[in-house]
């Protein structure tokens, strides 16, 4: 009797669907109509099929079954049977019950997996981003739990004072997840707009807000922050000028408040997120910058947007009591390279 190949379910790893005779040619063929090289298809292999449609913008409904019932004879398997399983968010019941959790960037992407999880776990979240219609879209998504969408820029005074209003008199924690990229250029191409507009959002975004943020904290004797960092808080090789100048600004902000603020029972902490599937994408790259970077980096994994929110949620929650100060790398190992 021939032996059957393993199970594939739509939660299975693109791993084990390479590694499968009938799964292989699906996944290629996905790939390859998306212009994925060998090495973008790589760097996706902790992700599962599931993840992979649900990032394609024109999947056709249904279609994660329909590849699955092809690579499984007609059959779709449960997760049960299926082997090579990539990881699932667990909930924490109730972690974050009572507590008022202000999360930006909370439309899309990373922000947007903290919102989730922090309103899944008993939060009442202040979910605020420039995109209202996608904040909108968030609320619907998890009605039943506790989300206050506020449309508001982070960038100016008004924003801040309106996140705060909205808050009300407690703030339990500040997620700073709001972010944007910059174009690769290294220093001696770097145009001031694309300078002036990474720092305005990446370094004083998370001043403004968090200066509003902190007496309320103070008052209470209480808080979590997490500041959103990236791998270019680590390194040079990540991104261009203005972004990894901004980045290790995040990781002075971190260090400072921490400091500062111990004696106020104020935690503050740092995210560094390696690559994650978002959103996220530079337009019009430096071709110097990408050049220099494409031969530095790291063969890594990229991570779902859920995986970058466990890391951010433990430091928001009392699950992280004795941790301050500190820059957590959630990268798969990329800063050890
Ligand atoms: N995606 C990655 O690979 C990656 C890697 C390292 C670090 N990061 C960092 O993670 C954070 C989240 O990024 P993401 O990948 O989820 O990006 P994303 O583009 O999917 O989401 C960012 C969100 O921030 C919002 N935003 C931007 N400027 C704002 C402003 N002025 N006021 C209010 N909201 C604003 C955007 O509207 C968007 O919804 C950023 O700080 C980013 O630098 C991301």
């Amino acid at each position: 009797m021939t032996e059957q190949p393993p199970a594939l379910s739509g939660n299975s790893t693109l791993a084990t669907w390479l590694q499968h005779p009938a799964g292989e040619p699906i996944v290629r063929g996905i790939a390859e109509q998306a212009g994925m090289d060998e090495r973008a298809l790589a760097g996706l292999r902790n992700l599962s099929l599931r993840h992979l449609v649900e990032a394609s913008p024109n999947a056709p409904e249904g279609l994660v079954d329909q590849l699955v019932a092809q690579a499984n004879g007609g059959r779709v398997p449960s997760d049960d049977e299926a082997t090579g399983l990539a990881w699932a968010e667990q909930i924490t019941p109730g972690r974050f019950a009572g507590r008022t959790v202000i999360v930006t960037g909370a439309a899309s992407g990373i922000g947007r997996a903290v919102a989730s999880r922090t309103a899944r776990e008993g939060g009442r979240v202040i979910a605020v981003d420039l995109a209202a219609e996608r904040l909108e879209e968030l609320r619907e998504e998890l009605a039943g739990h506790e989300i206050v969408p506020v449309t508001a820029d982070i960038t100016s005074a008004e924003g801040a004072e309106a996140v705060v209003a909205a808050a009300g008199e407690r703030i339990d924690a500040l997620a700073n997840v709001a972010g944007v990229m910059d174009d690769f250029a290294p220093l001696h191409e770097v145009q001031d707009p694309m300078l002036e507009k990474v720092f305005a959002v990446n370094v004083f975004g998370i001043v403004r807000l968090t200066r509003a943020v902190l007496p309320r904290m103070m008052d209470a004797g209480r808080g979590a922050i997490v500041n959103v960092a990236s791998e270019a808080a680590l390194r040079g090789s990540s991104s261009g000028a203005a972004y990894t100048a901004s980045k290790h600004a995040v990781v002075g902000l971190t260090k400072s408040n921490a400091f500062m603020y111990e004696p106020y029972g104020i935690r503050t902490n740092s995210v560094a997120p390696g690559g994650t599937l978002t959103g996220m994408r530079p337009t019009n790259t430096s071709e110097y910058g990408q050049q220099r970077m494409d031969a530095q980096r790291a063969d890594l994994p990229i991570a779902v947007p859920q995986a970058l929110a466990a890391s951010i949620t433990f430091l928001l929650s009392d699950d992280s009591v004795n941790v301050n100060g500190a820059i957590l790398p959630c990268d798969g190992g990329e800063s050890v390279y």
